[in-house]
């Protein structure tokens, strides 16, 4: 031990001269100002174009069919019903007996409401285009998945929902209450969907904080939060995801003491 402690306190010490001379002659090119111009001239650009115009070149853009407001239709006035929040998105967002997630909703869920394409509830273009072109014509409505993971990924929802006790808000954030739909941006290269990677190039993650005392405690956040036990007692997160990649998952199952689901064969059966 103190030879160890010894010798790490020395190499910096001995070392020192040595680097200073190694930062003056080689790692620091004796440009002038001018050089420096030109440095700058080259990385500004292409700063530019990696940052800004590749991810819009990267990914092409689709519009869904029609419009959607989570809002209008997780209002209990219009009948459906559920006495959480989560209750009331599981009444489209079901599962079935054999514990399969219903996924976005099919027609027979729509039609249960909206079952007379001559009689609109609404004055929107969106439910004009809804009732003549699906409603009427007896056709599923061909929406995209923002969140489909590539083919090889297995996931499952009771999993997470009724086992992990998971709202959905934690990793779809505030698709739920959204009152028009996002633009859904497909990669080009791979065909998926720009939510698994995240908007955020960079690959910064915020997903998952540690709550700090008295930091989320607007109603907003508070779907957010969740208590995890710990070797320490009782740990409060705040998890909102914001990309669904392979790190994001093992992520989250790291703090929720989950690391068995970390081995490749679990998600990739
Ligand atoms: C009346 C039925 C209905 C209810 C209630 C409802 N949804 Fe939806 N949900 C839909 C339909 C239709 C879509 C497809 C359009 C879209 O992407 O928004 C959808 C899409 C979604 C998606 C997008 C999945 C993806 O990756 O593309 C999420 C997430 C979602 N709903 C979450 C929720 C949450 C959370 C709630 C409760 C706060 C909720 N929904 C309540 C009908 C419903
Ligand atoms: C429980 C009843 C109910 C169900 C189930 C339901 N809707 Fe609606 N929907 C309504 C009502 C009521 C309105 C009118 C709200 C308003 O205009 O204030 C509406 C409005 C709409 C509109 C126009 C407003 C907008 O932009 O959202 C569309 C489009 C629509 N619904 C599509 C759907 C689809 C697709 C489904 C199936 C996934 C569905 N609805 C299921 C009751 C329902
Ligand atoms: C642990 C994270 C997680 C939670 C919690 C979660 N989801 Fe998802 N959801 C996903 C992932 C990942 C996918 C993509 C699954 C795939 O492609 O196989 C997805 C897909 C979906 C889809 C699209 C399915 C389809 O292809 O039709 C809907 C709708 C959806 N989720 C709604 C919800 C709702 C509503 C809840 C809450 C009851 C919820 N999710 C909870 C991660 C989650
Ligand atoms: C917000 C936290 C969270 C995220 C994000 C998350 N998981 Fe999980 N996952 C859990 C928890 C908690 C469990 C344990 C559930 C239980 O059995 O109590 C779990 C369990 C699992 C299991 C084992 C149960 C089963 O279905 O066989 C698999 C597989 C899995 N997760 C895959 C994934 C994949 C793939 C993703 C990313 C697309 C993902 N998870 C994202 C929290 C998360
Ligand atoms: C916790 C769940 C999880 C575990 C564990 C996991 N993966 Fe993944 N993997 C994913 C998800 C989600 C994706 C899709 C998103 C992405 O590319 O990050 C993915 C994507 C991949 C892809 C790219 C597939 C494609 O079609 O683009 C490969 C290859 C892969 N994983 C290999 C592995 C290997 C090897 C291991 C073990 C070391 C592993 N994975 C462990 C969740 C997981």
């Amino acid at each position: 031990m103190e030879n160890q402690s010894n010798a790490s306190e020395k190499r910096p010490q001995g070392g020192s001269n040595e680097s200073g001379g190694l930062l003056n002659s080689t790692f620091l090119p004796p440009f002038s100002l001018k050089g420096w111009l030109f440095v700058l001239a080259g990385l500004v650009p292409a700063l530019i174009v990696g940052w800004v115009v590749f991810p819009m070149v990267l990914y092409s853009s689709q519009q869904q069919p029609f419009n959607f407001s989570h809002v209008v239709h997780t209002n209990p006035d219009i009948g459906i019903e559920g006495e959480t929040e989560q209750e009331l998105c599981m009444y489209c967002h079901y599962f079935r007996e054999d514990g399969t997630f219903v996924g976005i909703p099919g027609m027979d869920t729509c039609t249960m409401c909206h079952d007379d394409p001559e009689f609109p509830y609404g004055q929107t273009e969106d439910e004009k285009i809804f009732l003549e072109q699906y409603v009427a014509e007896g056709k599923e409505v061909p929406w995209l998945v923002y969140s489909d993971q590539p083919e090889c990924v297995y996931f499952s929802h009771i999993a997470h929902v009724k086992m992990g006790g998971l709202t959905c808000g934690q990793c779809h954030g505030d698709h739920g209450r959204s009152e028009t739909l996002p633009v859904y941006k497909e990669n080009r290269l791979t065909g998926y969907s720009i939510d698994i990677w995240g908007r955020n190039i960079a690959g910064y993650s915020k997903n998952i904080k540690p709550a700090e005392a008295g930091m989320y405690e607007t109603e907003d956040d508070e779907q957010y939060l969740r208590t995890i036990e710990t070797e320490q007692g009782e740990e409060t997160y705040h998890i909102k995801m914001s990309s669904m990649k392979m790190d994001d998952c093992a992520e989250c199952h790291t703090i929720h003491h989950q690391e068995q689901n970390n081995a490749c064969f679990v998600c990739h059966k």
